[in-house]
């Protein structure tokens, strides 16, 4: 009988772990003081018959030494350093986490973003995948324009009508068709042009565009909107200027360029020494444009914008290969950061 309690016992405490020095004190009380288990069964080795109190005798001091062992050991632990409850500081500080960083072209999407929702614009968005009508017919297209031929545009081939959107522009169909007079909003988002990737071009990037479309809308109000945009996202020392050119959309149509932010219009291999970069497409809506989406050109004019986001991206971080923004280089995005 006291043979299978020492068992049960030594098997018992075998499987005891203990935590800190709470545990070790409650271990001693329970096994090994005066009122514990162990003295309490060598206190019954009087009733051992003769011939087994050799072996009895033997189990039991095995059983103390198993005890006092397991009793030494969790008490030293514990002495050596506290608890772990102790240990925790409320008042230590905070361990950092490592925390990611924003993407830079979201960084610089927030920024275009932040200057036009100064000036009153909000923020409309648009499928990535388009019908002809929106990408292309309603923005003035002509038929034989190459911007619709397969070699410029991801046509879907289960439907040959609908493609991938080459420009932001469609989102502009989609707000005026849908609303009424005034606009003024601006419309981020990706955009795919079948192109062979290099440092300079890629199959996909992203647009920021901007619609303004009220009574008496002008030119110079589009102007005011460049220069000040321009001044907000490069410096105040900013130089902006205008070049005529050509957009189905837009009539008159403009290209603007800024003033080279590296050498501050000195010349640099950035603006090929011209002092000058281009950074985006700009015009009056065109009537036509205004006439697809119902909206009558006599009373309301307006002027559209549009402009990649990498480009932006890249001069202002001056980064050589267009490739960076989407190959998810932690190395490369590690040095951005947004200030926030
Ligand atoms: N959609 C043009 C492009 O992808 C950019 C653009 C130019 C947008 C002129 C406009 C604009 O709204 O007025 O190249």
């Amino acid at each position: 009988m006291l043979q299978e309690e020492i068992a049960g016992i030594a098997a018992e405490i075998d499987k005891i772990q203990i935590e800190d020095a709470i545990g070790a004190e409650q271990f001693r009380q329970t096994y090994l003081s005066k009122k514990g288990l162990i003295p309490a069964l060598f206190e019954r080795f009087k009733e051992v018959k003769p011939e087994d109190r050799k072996e009895i005798g033997r189990l039991l001091n095995i059983l103390k030494q198993q005890a006092e062992g397991i009793w030494k050991e969790a008490k030293e632990k514990s002495d050596a350093g506290p608890t772990k409850d102790e240990t925790f500081d409320f008042s230590a500080p905070g361990i950092p986490s490592p925390s990611g960083n924003r993407h830079p072209l979201s960084i610089v999407a927030d920024e275009i973003r932040e200057v036009f929702n100064r000036l009153g614009f909000t923020v409309a968005e648009g499928p990535e995948i388009e019908d002809d009508w929106h990408n292309f017919s309603a923005l003035n297209f002509p038929e034989e324009h190459p911007a619709r031929d397969m070699q410029d545009t991801f046509f879907i081939e289960q439907a040959p009508s609908m493609a991938l959107r080459t420009h932001t522009s469609s989102v502009q169909i989609r707000m005026m068709e849908r609303n009424k007079p005034p606009f003024r909003m601006i419309m981020p988002g990706r955009v795919y042009r079948n192109e062979a990737v290099s440092a300079r071009a890629h199959c996909f990037f992203h647009q920021v565009e901007a619609l303004y479309v009220d009574e008496n809308v002008s030119f110079a109000d589009l102007k005011q909107t460049l220069l000040h945009f321009a001044r907000e996202l490069f410096g105040t020392e900013t130089k902006i200027r205008l070049r005529p050119s050509y957009f189905p959309f837009t009539e008159p149509s403009a290209e603007m360029d800024i003033s080279c932010t590296v050498c501050s219009g000195k010349g640099c291999n950035i603006c090929k020494y011209s002092g000058w970069v281009e950074i985006l497409g700009c015009g009056m809506v065109h009537p036509n444009v205004l006439k697809n989406c119902n909206i009558d050109p006599e009373k309301y004019s307006g002027f559209a914008l549009g402009m990649g986001i990498e480009r932006i991206a890249i001069l202002k971080y001056q980064v050589k290969d267009l490739r960076l923004f989407s190959q998810n280089d932690i190395r490369f995005l590690k040095q951005f950061s947004s200030g926030k």
